[in-house]
């Protein structure tokens, strides 16, 4: 069997950020957890984090791979790890300007929220404020921290405390992903937005095993 070229490439020979570009184009689209966070001084902080999934659903958990910048923590690794609290919020497609903009190294005193006209609200639980605009937030108590590999990225798992989602994508508990249109990151300075979706028949049903089939179960 004759499939199509492929280069095959020894881990070990890769520098980090070859290795970085390389799994930040394998992995994609990345859904972008848009994290609110307050400073130990009270100063409100928002950046994008796309190495974002869930990771337990009882309680609800979901994790950030927070890197390091020059050696040290970015401000919202700092203020998860002082205050043990935070906000993921979810951005639509409309919001892919203000992500990208929020991705910059600004200033720990610089309020990006202000300055890209975002709005926010108090939370319920947590002392961070959630963006008033977006589908979806999500109030999050931090639950664990562990670093892989040897780049000081810090995996930040927080437990989902409250949801907010708006109303008008919530049916029978399922959210509808069209509507909540989101904002997906690709590799570098790139985002995707959903295309056509596919709907196919739900896994309901027992597959037989083949020796069912050989023995004529079915
Ligand atoms: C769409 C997008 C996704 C990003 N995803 C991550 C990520 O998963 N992990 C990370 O460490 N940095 C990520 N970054 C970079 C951070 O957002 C950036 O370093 C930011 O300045 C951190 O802000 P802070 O110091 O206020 O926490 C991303 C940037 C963008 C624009």
């Amino acid at each position: 069997m004759s499939g199509a070229e492929h280069v095959a490439i020894d881990a070990a020979t890769l520098d980090a950020n070859t290795a970085y570009r390389l799994l930040t184009g394998v992995v994609v689209p990345r859904p972008i957890a848009w994290i609110t966070s307050v400073a130990e001084g009270g100063e409100l902080n928002l950046a994008p984090f796309s190495a974002f999934t869930m990771v337990a659903n009882d309680p609800p958990m979901v994790g950030v791979n927070i890197g390091l910048r020059a050696g040290r923590q970015k401000d919202t690794a700092r203020n998860i790890a002082h205050s043990g609290e935070y906000v993921v919020n979810i951005p639509s497609w409309d919001f892919r300007h203000a992500v990208h903009e929020s991705g910059r190294a600004w200033e720990p005193d610089v309020d990006e929220i202000a300055l890209l006209g975002l709005r926010t609200v108090d939370s319920d639980v947590v002392a961070a404020p959630r963006l008033l605009d977006v589908p979806v937030s999500m109030e999050c108590r931090l639950a664990r921290v562990v670093s892989f590999g040897r780049a000081g990225a810090e995996f930040t798992v927080g437990e989902v405390v409250r949801f907010h989602i708006r109303a008008d994508l919530l049916q029978d508990g399922k959210i509808d992903t069209l509507e909540l249109d989101p904002a997906a990151r690709l590799a570098g300075p790139n985002y995707g937005r959903l295309g056509k979706v596919d709907t196919l028949p739900p896994l309901t049903m027992t597959v037989s095993s083949s020796a069912d089939r050989r023995e004529g179960r079915s």
